[in-house]
């Protein structure tokens, strides 16, 4: 198997960290700047990307050296559309959207969403900017020892919204994701794809702008997966609300993505539609994953001569989480 393969297999990935808590508090890059909550020189919002990123880098720095995590990425999401960020592990896919709502600080670059300088926020400018971004993680995140509903209706009490509100927007949530009739359970009352589906409910309830995913399926039993991926699609297809997923599921983002980016060693290699990307890649990341591809459609072959169909099948085949 390739170098790349290899690492598509999440082989030899590095360990990652995850939280949902701020990486420490310090100041952004340009911390102490007025929240200029003013239209990016240049033309009407309209005219925009909803979400604009340029040269954005972060290196972590520790006692066993440097590691350069995102190396001047860029890219842009548009309002409704679905980008798909695919890469080997320890590309820096995580520390990518992390940096968007700066949950982790980056080094430099820009960050725009809806006019908004991220990137110069100061704390209140931040708090509020992360009320438009929802933020799906890989692990749920969910408080133990709070119901699904008050889970879900944290985030927009924190918002002030009056409790009447609150609570209606939460049940509103949690029917969206199909979990009406969980919202009085604790999260260890749930299987891990309706935890997962909670979380996705938490951040829908904000009816945020855009939504980052952070590989939502890769810590799930490969039979709960199909519900969570059938979800998104859903969300996907129906919602208004830009998404930003990344994933090592290659059919899901074949199949959803208006936009697929191939990033390796902290940069975006590749970018186009699905159909453009794995049909014709131009990069051997791009090759890599066509293969993954085939790969994957052959295996729908092999069910066929049983007689069956993919939804037939007991569930999905795992994808390379690439971490494990
Ligand atoms: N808090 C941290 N401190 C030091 N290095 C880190 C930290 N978080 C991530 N890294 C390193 O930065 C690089 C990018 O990590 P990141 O988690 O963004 O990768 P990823 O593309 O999300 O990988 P995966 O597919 O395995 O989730 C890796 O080399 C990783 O080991
Ligand atoms: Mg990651």
């Amino acid at each position: 198997m390739s170098e790349i393969g290899t690492r598509l297999l999440g082989l030899t990935g590095e360990s990652v960290r995850e939280g949902g808590s701020a990486e420490g508090s310090g100041p952004g890059p340009q911390a102490g700047a007025a929240p200029a909550l003013t239209v990016a020189a240049g033309g009407p919002a309209a005219a925009l990307p909803l979400l604009r990123v340029e040269g954005l880098r972060k290196v972590y720095r520790s006692a066993a050296g440097e590691v350069m995590a995102v190396d001047g990425l860029s890219l842009e999401v548009a309002r409704g559309e679905t980008v798909v960020l695919m890469g080997p592990s320890g590309c820096g896919k995580s520390t990518t959207l992390r940096c968007l709502n700066r949950l982790t600080e980056p080094d430099g670059g820009e960050i725009w969403l809806d006019g908004v300088p991220v990137h110069q926020l100061d704390e209140a400018g931040l708090r509020a900017i992360r009320r438009r971004i929802g933020f799906v993680f890989q692990h749920f995140q969910l408080i133990g020892r709070m119901t699904i509903l008050e889970n879900v209706a944290l985030g927009l009490a924190a918002a002030g919204l009056s409790p009447r509100l609150v609570e209606r927007r939460a049940r509103a949530a949690l029917s969206r994701v199909g979990l009406a009739d969980y919202a009085q359970r604790r999260p260890a009352e749930l299987s891990g794809g309706q935890r997962q589906r909670a979380a996705i409910a938490r951040a829908l309830a904000l009816e945020p702008d855009v939504m980052l995913w952070d590989e939502p399926t890769a810590a799930l039993d490969p039979v709960l997966v199909q519900e969570v991926l059938e979800l998104i699609a859903r969300l996907a297809r129906e919602a208004e609300t830009a998404m930003l997923v990344v994933t090592h599921e290659i059919t899901f983002a074949a199949r959803i993505a208006d936009r697929l980016l191939l990033m390796e060693h902290g940069r975006i290699v590749e970018s186009g539609p699905p159909a453009q990307v794995l049909g014709a890649p131009q990069s051997p990341l791009g090759q890599a994953y066509r293969q993954l591809l085939l790969a994957r459609l052959e295996d729908g072959a092999a069910l066929a001569r049983l007689g069956l169909t993919p939804a037939a099948a007991a569930g999905p085949v795992a994808e390379p989480s690439g971490e494990e």
